[in-house]
């Protein structure tokens, strides 16, 4: 059997809460469908920095990359900040290392759900692009100063493309569940000159994939309809600022990021983390919902399992999906739901729905 090595990032905060609840779920999945999972922990975080000044460095980052997949709860809190007033996350380094330029974040509507709009049927990807667009400056050299600051947006024809490919891809294979199969791209091409050159990119290819329907709005109005009209969505591609953004609206729609996953992929390498923060606020409390961290275990299991051709690791990703929608659908609910079950309640409950 096929020994897959995970490097676990549990992070700050409800990080620490969530991680442990994915590998209670994981543990019982290896057991039920005969996978190995092999565990290297790595103890990263914004506390860890604060009372030691021991930060990722690009080395730790190698080593953990050397892995099968990173399993990462989150990672930041409020007043941890570097010399530059930047809060330091070792998430968005670890994209730059890695190379990791698509972060995928589905929004589906459960049952048992209560959506802020009226839809009965929400089902979409949002891909954020996660390796330029408006972050690319971040390494920029700035003199400091407090009358003026910038950050570049850059796009490149080699991104888009490889992004682009993902969204089709992926447009393609959520079509096989029964999805419409088509892809929307968000953008701002009316005013920014890097936009044009990915509507560009986008239309060409659209053309290498005439079978898959496609979609194009302006970030604005592509807001608006989505959560006027989340129907209309099937899979949506932006580049980076606008995904962060579109991505945490879209998670409104649905049960907000209690109940958000994803997955930081290239080709070769994944990171899958909630789409929450640390969430201090409820950090030691017991309550954080782990749904969020247990759908993106599965997504690693699927990025695994789809990666090594390994059927038990996909059958084990649509066992979770499976027990998250029925304990979604009959309860307990956390708190953000609007339920009283503590984050343990609700992984009993999860792993009381999987199969034996
Ligand atoms: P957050 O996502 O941590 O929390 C936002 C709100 O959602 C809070 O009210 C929180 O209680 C609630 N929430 C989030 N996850 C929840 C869960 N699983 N169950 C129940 N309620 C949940 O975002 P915030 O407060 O803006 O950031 C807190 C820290 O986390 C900051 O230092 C930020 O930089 C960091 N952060 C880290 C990320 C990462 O590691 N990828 C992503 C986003 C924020
Ligand atoms: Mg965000």
């Amino acid at each position: 059997m096929t020994q897959y090595e995970i490097a676990v990032i549990p992070g700050d905060g409800i990080g620490t809460e969530v991680v442990e609840a994915a590998m209670a779920v994981l543990k019982h999945c290896e057991t039920s469908r005969g996978i190995d999972l092999n565990y290297t922990f790595h103890d990263f975080s914004a506390d860890l920095y604060r009372r030691t000044g021991r930060r990722m460095t690009e080395a730790d980052m190698d080593e953990i990359g050397k892995a099968d997949a990173v399993l990462f709860g989150a990672m930041g809190l409020p007043d941890v900040r570097d010399a530059n007033g930047l809060e330091l996350g070792a998430q968005v380094d670890m994209r730059a290392h890695y190379g990791l330029f698509s972060s995928l974040r589905p929004v589906r509507l459960h049952a048992g759900v209560h959506s802020p709009v009226k839809a009965d049927h929400i089902d979409m990807l949002v891909i954020r692009e996660t390796s330029e667009g408006m972050f690319a400056g971040l390494s920029d050299f700035h003199e400091p100063s407090d009358d003026e600051a910038s950050d570049r947006m850059t796009i490149t024809r080699r991104t888009c493309e490889k992004l682009f490919g993902v969204a089709f891809d992926q447009a393609r294979a959520r079509h096989t569940r029964g999805t419409p199969g088509h892809v929307t791209l968000l953008h701002k091409s009316n005013a920014l000159r890097s936009n044009v050159l990915m509507e560009k990119v986008f239309d060409e290819v659209a053309a290498e994939n005439p079978d898959v329907a496609t979609a194009k709005l302006y970030i604005d109005a592509g807001s608006m309809l989505m959560v006027t009209e989340p129907e209309r969505f099937d899979v949506v591609v932006t580049e980076n600022i606008f995904g962060d953004i579109v991505s945490e609206i879209a998670a409104g729609l649905v049960g907000g990021l209690g109940v958000a996953p994803s997955a930081d992929i290239s080709r070769e390498r994944g990171v899958f983390q909630p789409s929450h923060g640390s969430a201090p606020d409820i950090a030691g409390k017991g309550i954080a919902n782990p749904i969020a961290m247990i759908l993106s275990a599965a997504m690693m299991l699927q990025w695994i399992g789809e990666k090594n051709d390994d059927g038990r690791c996909l059958s084990a990703a649509r066992d979770i999906d499976d027990a998250v929608e029925s304990t979604l659908a009959s309860g307990p609910l956390a708190r953000d739901l609007g339920g009283t079950a503590s984050t343990q309640e609700v992984v009993d409950a999860v792993i009381g729905a999987l199969p034996r």
